[in-house]
């Protein structure tokens, strides 16, 4: 290896290198870790996520510090920390806003994968990782949504956990079991605190830590979805399309940090509330047992799921199972299942089917909001596109991409506002068309006429 003859080997850098892989870890993961020189805009996204990550970790230790995980100090104290506690109102707004600025980096994260297929070969646990990870940061907001205690606090967690007593048999003894209580309470808060504070943020570390390193055991896809790994190599045996991550990539991802910081301080600074999608008005009334505000709706970035949820009425369970029955006659008949399977598959969907119509709905739509995220992890083996990147698909493959970004987005903003029938009736469109872009992609991401990938990325200098 040409960097091992650098290696200094005297002074202090050299002692700990005999000790600790310092130098060849610094190497392998920045200076000589060899990225695509074409990375857009999209690509500020993972180093972003990684900047709000140890934001939410350092002022949550702060918060901490001042908060009290008690039914009956816990709204107060966090008002001490907004009035009392020098700087308070400033790192609870930075943890407040962190939240949400969270779910907006990992969106858009997870959008890039989706355009350039970064899930693909040899990809696909760098995404089952990633899924992972989305899953605990929910987990993770939905703890952390019940310390302030406030109203929607409260009564989000009250619906939440009343969901599990959907399942049947063993539901209301489940729902029992996580509030610790008959109704959400100050064992319910405790235990959220443990799992808010200590529990997630552990698993979510560890998640991205094993995120990054498989990513660079494979090495990072770009938006031409070619593997500079097969391309040409220089004489030291590094790839022509790739540049050192430091100083490149080092020095670009601080030009996203810059524009980041400024819009994370406006909002900060000028609107924390954000009109009351990041902070609910109803939840600067402390929480009241006994009084059930007249609509709850969870933080924006549980919406689209909550409106899936919601979608799932009585009715609608009519065309989930003629759809487990058009999909058990597809696969039995045109489907690519051998053996056991081809018999096994469509035997479960129909039975499914009866079940779909003999359980409670709201079951159906429990399982309806975990399944619209477990399909996630699913998406490297469903798309089956002999192209990666989204510049070489068909342009109509185009337009099924900005339709489902235009139904994730009606289906977040219905899922804020209180239901009516006309809603109701859009979120089940929306709930179809989401689902159907998962369930339909084995079919519809094999179709239409590919354009050429270029065998190196295309790359102009700016
Ligand atoms: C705490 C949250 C997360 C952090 C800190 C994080 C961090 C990173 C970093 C630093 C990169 C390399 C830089 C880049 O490609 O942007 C990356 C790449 C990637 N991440 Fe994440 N990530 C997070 C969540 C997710 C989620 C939720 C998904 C998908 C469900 C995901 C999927 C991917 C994929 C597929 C890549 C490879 C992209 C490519 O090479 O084109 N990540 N991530």
């Amino acid at each position: 290896m040409a960097g091992e003859k650098t290696v200094d080997t005297t002074g202090l850098l050299g002692w700990i290198d005999k000790r600790f892989p310092l130098t060849s870890t610094y190497k392998a993961h920045l200076s000589e870790y060899y990225a695509p020189k074409n990375f857009n805009f999209w690509y500020f996204f993972g180093s972003l996520a990684l900047l709000v990550l140890v934001i939410q970790i350092v002022t949550g230790i702060f918060l901490v510090m001042s908060y009290k995980p008690d039914a009956a100090l816990a709204f107060n104290s966090v008002e001490y920390i907004m009035r009392e506690v020098p700087w308070g109102w400033l790192i609870r707004y930075m943890h407040s806003t962190g939240a949400s600025m969270f779910f907006v980096v990992v969106y858009l994260h997870m959008l890039r994968g989706l355009f350039y297929g970064s899930y693909r070969k040899p990809r696909e646990l760098v995404w089952v990782f990633g899924v992972a990870i989305f899953l605990c940061l929910m987990g993770e907001a939905f703890f952390g949504y019940l310390l302030p205690w406030g109203q929607m606090s409260y009564w989000g967690a009250q619906v939440i956990v009343n969901l599990f007593s959907a399942i049947p048999f063993i539901g209301p003894d489940l729902s029992l079991w996580i509030r610790g209580d008959y109704v959400v309470s100050d064992a319910t808060l405790n235990r959220f605190f443990a799992f808010h504070v200590i529990a997630i943020p552990l698993v979510l570390l560890g998640l991205v830590v094993a995120h990054v390193i498989a990513l660079h055991e494979v090495g990072s896809n770009n938006p031409d979805g070619v593997e500079i790994k097969q391309g040409p190599k220089d004489r030291n045996g590094h790839p022509m399309d790739g540049i050192p991550f430091h100083p490149y990539y080092t020095v670009h991802d601080i030009m996203g940090v810059a524009g980041f910081l400024m819009v994370f301080a406006a909002i900060i600074f000028f609107g924390p509330e954000m009109g009351g999608y990041f902070l609910e008005y109803n939840n600067f009334i402390p929480a009241d047992s006994l009084k059930t505000p007249p609509h709850i709706a969870p933080v924006w970035y549980f919406t689209p799921f909550y409106s899936m949820l919601r979608a799932t009425t009585s009715d609608f369970t009519w065309v989930f199972s003629a759809g487990a029955v058009i999909a058990a006659i597809a696969l039995f008949f045109k489907g690519k299942l051998s053996g056991l399977w081809r018999f096994g598959v469509p035997i479960v969907l129909l039975i499914i089917a009866v079940f779909m119509k003999t359980l409670d709905a709201k079951f159906w739509g429990v399982v309806t909001m975990g399944g619209s995220v477990v399909i996630l992890f699913f998406l490297p083996w469903l798309d089956k596109c002999p192209v990666k990147s989204i510049r070489y698909r068909p342009t109509w493959h185009k337009f099924l991409y900005a339709i489902f970004i235009i139904d994730f987005v009606v289906l977040g903003f219905i899922g804020t506002q209180a239901p009516t029938p006309a809603l109701n009736l859009i979120s089940q469109i929306g709930t179809m068309l989401y689902l159907g872009f998962f369930f339909l992609m084995p079919v519809w991401s094999r179709l239409g006429t590919f354009k050429p990938v270029p065998d190196r990325v295309t790359f102009h200098a700016h």
